[in-house]
């Protein structure tokens, strides 16, 4: 593990960490996978986290074995219905599905100095961060539809510490998806994972709520990690 003392920037990703909005994807294509007679189970929804709107639109279909079944038209058609209903549900969102946490978090980064960057996979993520009014802490942002591969590729966080002009091993990057975690990892970065560490258990740092994320705990755990290594 790293020295705590190198870290210079933060990479966030945002929904399920900055905010309450993978419940709102997971609705909406639960919604599209009742429509297209796909089995909804808890596996299911936990594999889609992080993945691009194609790409989980993909796995849907392979997990009720109908990848062949529909045109590249028609499935455009399926992922932009499902933009269309998570849309739908991020009306009249606004700071309060924020997660606990995570304000606090941010002052204190930007008040110890900290560099910020997104790599969310969200194509909606500059729009969220705005109805949620955290906008001016992510003026780096990585562009997913630049992205030639979606998470666990490392492409989005090592461009997210690129845009800050850090190096990875000075960058931590915080997850709430398996893949997130993987991707952070594979692109040389502290990966935090934030949630249950049976599912994020490659993460160097495993946190169960948005509320532990503080620099005080951080140091901490990476002082443990340093012990352990
Ligand atoms: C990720 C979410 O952040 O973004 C996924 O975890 C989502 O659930 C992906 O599919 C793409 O989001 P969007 O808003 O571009 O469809
Ligand atoms: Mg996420």
């Amino acid at each position: 593990m790293v020295d705590f003392k190198n870290i210079k920037g933060f990479v966030f990703d945002l929904d399920g960490v900055i905010a309450d909005t993978s419940v709102y994807h997971s609705k909406a294509w639960h919604q599209l996978a009742d429509e297209l007679g796909v089995q909804w189970s808890e596996d299911l929804a936990n594999n889609l986290k992080g993945v691009s709107r194609m790409d989980s639109l993909e796995l849907i279909l392979k997990t009720g074995g109908k990848e062949n079944d529909y045109t590249q038209e028609e499935k455009e058609k399926y992922a932009a219905k499902k933009n269309t209903n998570y849309l739908e549900l991020l009306k009249g969102m606004n700071a309060s599905a924020i997660l606990p946490g995570i304000s606090d978090f941010l002052t204190s980064l930007e008040e110890h100095d900290y560099k910020l960057s997104l790599a969310s996979a969200s194509k909606n993520s500059p729009l969220v961060l705005e109805q949620l009014g955290l906008a001016q802490y992510f003026k780096e942002k990585v562009d997913p539809s630049t992205l030639k591969h979606g998470k666990p590729d490392p492409e989005i966080f090592a461009r997210g510490a690129e845009v800050l002009g850090l190096k990875p091993e000075e960058c931590i990057g915080i997850e709430d998806a398996k893949v997130g975690v993987e991707s952070i990892n594979s692109a040389g970065e502290t990966s935090i994972g934030i949630g249950d560490p049976n599912i994020l258990n490659e993460a160097d740092i495993n946190f169960t709520s948005t509320t532990d994320l503080t620099l005080n705990n951080i140091q901490k755990a990476m002082e443990v990690g340093q012990l352990n290594d």
